[in-house]
C-alpha cells in the first residue's frame, strides 16, 4: 500500500514497538495517533516527536474504545488506517488454579477483545477510504506458546486465527488486512530493558517496525520478523524445545 499521506491510529503507541511504528511512519510523511492509558508517557512520546498527537485511551473498556474512535473521528475524517498495538503479558500460573484469573482477563481484554472490537467498530468508516488497513501486531509466541505466559500465548494466537479470518471476509473491499508478529523485543512488555543491540533472538522496536512498513509497503499480508519465523515454521518441535 501506499506509504505516505496516511492517518494512522496506533495504540499503544508512546512505547516500544509502537513508539518505533510511529517515528517511522513519521518520517515517510504520515499524519499519527497513538493513545495509551498513561498520560505522561504519552506526553513523553510527543515531546520527543512534536507532530505526534495523542490521546488517553484504554482499549480493553468498551467505554474506552468507544470514546477513542468517537474523539478520531471527529478529530481526523481521515482515517484509514488502524495499528492494534497495544498489548500486555502476564505470567499466569494454573498450578494457583484460579488465583491469577484477574491477570488473565486483563490479557484477554487487551490483546484480543481490543483488536476485535476496535476493528470492529472502525470497519465502516476504513470502507469508505480509498485505500484502508487493519494492521494486528501477534507474536512468535502466538504459533509456538511459552508456557509460563499461557494467556498471552492464546491471545496471540486468537490474533493470528482473527487476522485470518478479517481478512477473507474484507476481501472484496478496500481495506487490507495485515498481521506482524515480531520475534523478543526488548521493551516494556517482558520487563526486560531496553537494549539497543540485536541478537540470534531479539530485535529492536526500530528493527520491527522497519518490518512492519516493509510489509505495509509490499502487501505482504502476514509477516513473521526474525525469530519469530523459525516459531511460524517449526512450532511443535520448538514447543518442547522451550518448555521441556
Ligand atoms: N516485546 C516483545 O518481545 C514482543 C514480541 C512479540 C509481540 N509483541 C507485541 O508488540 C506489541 C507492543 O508491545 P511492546 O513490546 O512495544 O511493549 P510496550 O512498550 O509495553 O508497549 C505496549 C503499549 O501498550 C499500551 N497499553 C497497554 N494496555 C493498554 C490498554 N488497555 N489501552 C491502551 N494502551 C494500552 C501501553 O501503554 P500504557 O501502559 O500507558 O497503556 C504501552 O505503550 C504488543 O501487542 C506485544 O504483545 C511484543
Amino acid at each position: 500500500m501506499q506509504l505516505s499521506g496516511n492517518t494512522v491510529l496506533i495504540t499503544g503507541g508512546a512505547t516500544g514497538i509502537g513508539f518505533a511504528l510511529a517515528e517511522a511512519l513519521l518520517e515517510q510523511g504520515n499524519e499519527v495517533i497513538v493513545c495509551g492509558r498513561r498520560r505522561p508517557r504519552l506526553e513523553a512520546a510527543r515531546a520527543r516527536r512534536p507532530a505526534l498527537h495523542i490521546r488517553v485511551a484504554d482499549v480493553s473498556r468498551a467505554s474506552g474504545r468507544k470514546a477513542l474512535v468517537a474523539w478520531v473521528l471527529r478529530r481526523f475524517p481521515a482515517l484509514n488506517v488502524l495499528v492494534n498495538n497495544a498489548g500486555i503479558q502476564r505470567a499466569v500460573d494454573f498450578l494457583h488454579g484460579p488465583r491469577d484469573l484477574p491477570m488473565a482477563d486483563e490479557e484477554l481484554a487487551t490483546n484480543l477483545a481490543g483488536p476485535i472490537h476496535l476493528s470492529a467498530l472502525l470497519i465502516p468508516h476504513l470502507r469508505r477510504r480509498r485505500e484502508a488497513a487493519i494492521v494486528n501486531i501477534s507474536s512468535g509466541l502466538g504459533f509456538t506458546p511459552l508456557a509460563a505466559v499461557p494467556v498471552y500465548c492464546a491471545t496471540k494466537a486468537g490474533v493470528h486465527a482473527f487476522s485470518l479470518t478479517l481478512r477473507h471476509q474484507l476481501r472484496q473491499t478496500r481495506v487490507k488486512v495485515f498481521e506482524v508478529a515480531p520475534p523478543i523485543v526488548p521493551t516494556g512488555l517482558s520487563g526486560e530493558r531496553e537494549r539497543p543491540e540485536e541478537t540470534a533472538f531479539t530485535m529492536t522496536p526500530q528493527a520491527v517496525a522497519k518490518g512492519i512498513v516493509d510489509a505495509l509497503r509490499r502487501d505482504r499480508y502476514e509477516v513473521a520478523l526474525g525469530a519469530a519465523a523459525n516459531l511460524h515454521r517449526q512450532r511443535d518441535k520448538l514447543f518442547h524445545a522451550i518448555n521441556d
